[in-house]
């Protein structure tokens, strides 16, 4: 990929917030592989971060930036000095059931990023990283579903709301009204406030893939890995949907804020549908001595919704980073169980 057809200045610095989370950590490899340096806004000091990044690109590719909080608009303006692009990642991921706490503290947050990042001269891209969730609920075999790149997850706000929601599921839909209301917010934000910088975001659906250091619990890719321990948390929520793998969605990011010609674009991480028997096969292949994997559900369906902007993503990582086209499922569980 030849530098001149990089959007921002080859070398200068991006900002990525939520830099030892799963996702955001990869990100930050993955532009750091392609000679950008990075700050990485962490809520507490974690020198293993600066240490992992350090002994694989030296010391002047990564700096971390304590950031406890988003509503500190004085700290996050100082935060983004001295910045070409911001990949805000972050996100309430606590599954926390209580709408009110989680869907108000997401759109806040991403307000004052792009409020911040608009008084940057510098800032010339921001990327949202939204969910798979934002555009639709995945429904185990209805036929039918087409998503679009405006498809809007509607029913998400109503359902987290909504008093008859049971319980073990208010957590999932607070989560996902929360990332469609965030996604919506942001793009009601550019829409209205017109900033200097442009903006896309990354749809990515469930997220697998390497986990950077033992100190980082993986998120989605956290879940699988419990099943080779007997933990069958991920069957209570799950629904056959979409995979992705972390290097594809990080990858995303990057042409998010690299390509000239991804502008104002959702660009959505859905590689191949999934779901829970295929994810159990796949383990109990790789890990044949592991009596603690459970077995899978009985018949528990597929989806399956077309997502059609699905294509202009994988078309984007093939152009844009030369790749053949999506990871694979086995490859990525694979590279996530590495070293567990
Ligand atoms: N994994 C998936 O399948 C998937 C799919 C779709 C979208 N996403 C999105 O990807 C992003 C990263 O998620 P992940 O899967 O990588 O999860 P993760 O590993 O748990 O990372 C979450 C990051 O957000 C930070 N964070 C959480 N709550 C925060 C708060 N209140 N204030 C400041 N920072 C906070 C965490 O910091 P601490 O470590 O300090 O808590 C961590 O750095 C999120 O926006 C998520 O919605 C993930």
């Amino acid at each position: 990929m030849a530098d001149e057809l990089y959007c921002l200045p080859h070398g200068s610095r991006i900002l990525v917030t939520g830099a030892n989370g799963f996702v955001g950590s990869n990100l930050v490899h993955c532009l750091l592989e392609l000679g950008f340096k990075v700050r990485g806004t962490v809520r507490k000091p974690k020198p293993w971060l600066d240490e992992l990044f350090w002994d694989k690109f030296g010391e002047d590719s990564f700096e971390s930036a304590v950031l406890p909080n988003f509503e500190d608009k004085e700290l996050l303006f100082q935060v983004m000095q001295n910045i070409s692009g911001v990949a805000h990642v972050v996100s309430d991921v606590s599954f926390n059931s209580n709408p009110e706490e989680v869907v108000p503290w997401v759109i806040q947050a991403i307000h004052n990023v792009l409020e911040a990042a608009s008084k940057q001269r510098e800032i010339q891209r921001v990327v949202l990283t939204s969910s798979a969730l934002a555009a639709r609920f995945p429904e185990h075999n209805k036929e039918g579903i087409v998503v679009r790149e405006n498809s809007w997850n509607d029913s998400a706000i109503k359902e987290a709301f909504n008093p008859d929601t049971p319980a073990h599921l208010k957590g999932f839909f607070c989560y996902a009204a929360s990332k469609t209301e965030a996604e919506k917010a942001a793009w009601n934000w550019v829409k209205e406030n017109k900033p200097d910088f442009q903006f896309n975001t990354v749809l990515p659906d469930f997220t697998l893939g390497r986990i950077l250091h033992p100190e980082i619990h993986g998120s989605t890719m956290g879940w699988v890995r419990s099943l080779t321990k007997g933990d069958r948390k991920i069957f209570q929520t799950f629904e056959p949907q979409y995979f992705c793998d972390v290097g594809d969605i990080a990858r995303l990011h990057a042409a998010a804020l690299l390509d000239p010609k991804t502008v104002s674009r959702r660009l959505f991480g859905f590689a191949n549908r999934f779901n829970l028997t295929e994810i159990i096969w796949i383990i109990r292949k790789l890990r044949p001595d592991n009596t603690f994997i459970p077995d899978p559900p009985v018949d528990d369906g597929s989806d399956l919704s077309e997502v059609i902007p699905a294509k202009d993503a994988e078309k984007l990582l093939q152009d844009f980073f030369g790749q053949e086209g999506w990871k694979s499922i086995e490859e990525s569980i694979s590279d996530g169980l590495e070293g567990w």
